[in-house]
């Protein structure tokens, strides 16, 4: 079977079904690949027309002359057959199949036979019934989606279209930056694990993050995701946990959700982090985005908020993160950083009247310690503490280390702590707007680590 490289990086892509107008499908994807500034050669496709959105038009791909990479087609389920057909023939690698109306909706021969075509030509097939890929390396955004996707470094696999599309235009929203999106749909032929396997090698990626409804070949994605997490962390979110969830599984992309017990086991058995819903799985894939791993178990809390500081120390309590006694040496450090009613011991607490020079000096302190592995810095919004100048000093004391440590924070306040957290999060400190968020996520992080010391180990 041909590599899916070409689905990645493909140097021509044709657009068959490329509309003449604004607002169908096959138009939409056509101007997302031109805008998003796609470096290889665009081909419409489309009997009708001449031009599409200036680019040189063909009635068939048979017709294009030069070879094509990719095929995404953008018309009606029951021409694909024949559209596939002269892919085949034009020796086309990859077709990425928008159309819906196959098994989703019961039609089953149709979905068996362009699996079959795809096969008698060599080609690989995504979806059908899908909103398309996206990878930033090869500036393709093959979707009808967003287009100013933040390129960045999380890879997003998607079984459900509307969701996927809906947190294409969330994660711009948030500023979450994407190596690739793929929409799956039907997998008639390309599924989660070719996917993994693909991003597992690929140095655009660092987490990979999967929207599930249910797994199609079990035996092999657990034997690749047991390699890839040996590499790089994997989160899956996965729908259909209750009993009438698992029978709004079937009806809706006709995956069988299977016992939510099994797919618990394995995924803890392949080292699958599982998220319960969609702010947690974003919430730990920013994490792993940014944070290197950490080097030991002892975690340093800094705060300026006694009640924020307690709330943090149980969530690290329930996530298993070990939260350091501090030593005297690195006590005095820190008192030099507080008032006399202010608390050395963790949580650090450099009480209200902090400002950007207190947190500074004990984050470096914390950092530069190497009986500390990682630290959580927690700010409430004062009036005597600018949110952007500590987060200023935040990034400043990171920025001086001389020891890469996993460094996470949450900000609690109003509109410039919003702007605040969207200013660390950009450079690379991932915050959070509650303190159980950033302990979530700096303990999925060492989840995983743990796993992969074991799992290299064996
Ligand atoms: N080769 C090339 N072009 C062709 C061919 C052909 N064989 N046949 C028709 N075309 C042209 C048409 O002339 C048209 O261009 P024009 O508008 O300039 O005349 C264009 O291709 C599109 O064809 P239409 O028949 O107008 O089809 P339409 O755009 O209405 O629908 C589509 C096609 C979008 C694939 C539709 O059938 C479909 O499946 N929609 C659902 C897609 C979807 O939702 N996928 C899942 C996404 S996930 C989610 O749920 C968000």
């Amino acid at each position: 079977m041909s590599s899916l490289k070409y689905l990645f990086s493909p140097k021509s892509i044709a657009v068959i079904g490329a509309s003449r107008t604004p607002g169908k499908i096959g138009y939409e994807i056509l101007e997302n690949l031109k805008e998003y500034g796609f470096k290889g050669k665009l081909y419409p496709i489309n009997p009708h027309a001449t031009e599409v959105l200036g680019l040189k038009a063909y009635p068939s791909i048979t017709e294009v002359p030069d070879e094509v990479d990719m095929a995404v087609i953008a018309i009606p389920a029951a021409a694909v057959p024949s559209v596939l057909e002269e892919c085949g023939k034009k020796g086309v690698k990859v077709v990425v199949v928008i159309s819906s109306g196959f098994k989703e909706v019961g039609n089953v021969e149709l979905e068996e036979k362009i699996v079959e075509i795809a096969r008698k030509y060599d080609m690989r097939l995504l979806g059908p019934n899908i909103f398309g890929i996206f990878y930033a390396g090869s500036y393709m955004n093959a979707t009808f989606g967003p287009r100013n996707v933040v390129p960045g470094t999380i890879a997003f696999i998607s079984q459900s279209g509307a969701l996927g599309i809906a947190l294409m235009g969330w994660t711009v929203l948030e500023g979450i930056g994407l190596s690739a999106i793929i929409s799956v749909g039907n997998k008639a032929d390309i599924d989660d694990a070719d996917l993994i396997d693909f991003l597992g090698q690929d140095e655009n990626t660092r987490v990979i993050l999967i929207y599930m409804e249910g797994v199609k070949r079990a035996r092999e994605f657990m034997n690749v995701a047991r390699k890839v997490t040996t590499k790089k962390p994997i989160i899956v979110l996965k729908a259909g946990r209750s009993e009438r969830g698992m029978r709004a599984v079937a009806s809706h992309t006709g995956s069988l959700a299977g016992s939510d017990v099994i797919y618990n086991a394995a995924f803890k058995q392949c080292g699958v982090l599982r998220a319960m819903n969609v702010e947690e799985a974003f919430d730990w894939a920013r994490a792993f985005a940014s944070l290197p791993e950490p080097k030991g178990e002892n975690v340093i809390i800094v705060t300026n908020g006694g009640g924020l500081g307690v709330m943090a120390t149980d969530a690290a309590q329930d996530y298993g993160l070990k939260l350091l006694e501090p030593p005297k040496d690195l006590m005095d450090k820190f008192r030099r950083f507080m008032p006399p009613f202010g608390s050395p011991r963790n949580p650090v607490d450099l009480t209200g009247q902090a400002t950007e020079r207190e947190y500074h000096g004990a984050i470096s302190a914390a950092l530069g310690d190497n009986r500390v592995h990682s630290v959580i810095v927690l700010y409430c919004e004062t009036a005597v503490a600018d949110p952007i100048k500590v987060a200023e000093g935040i990034l400043k004391a990171k920025q001086e280390a001389s020891m890469e440590k996993p460094l996470v924070a949450a900000f609690i306040g109003g509109v410039n702590t919003a702007r605040a957290i969207k200013f660390l999060n950009e450079n690379g400190v991932p915050t959070y707007p509650t303190a159980e968020r950033a302990v979530s996520s700096l303990a999925a992080l060492y989840k995983w680590s743990s796993w992969r010391r074991r799992a290299s180990q064996k």
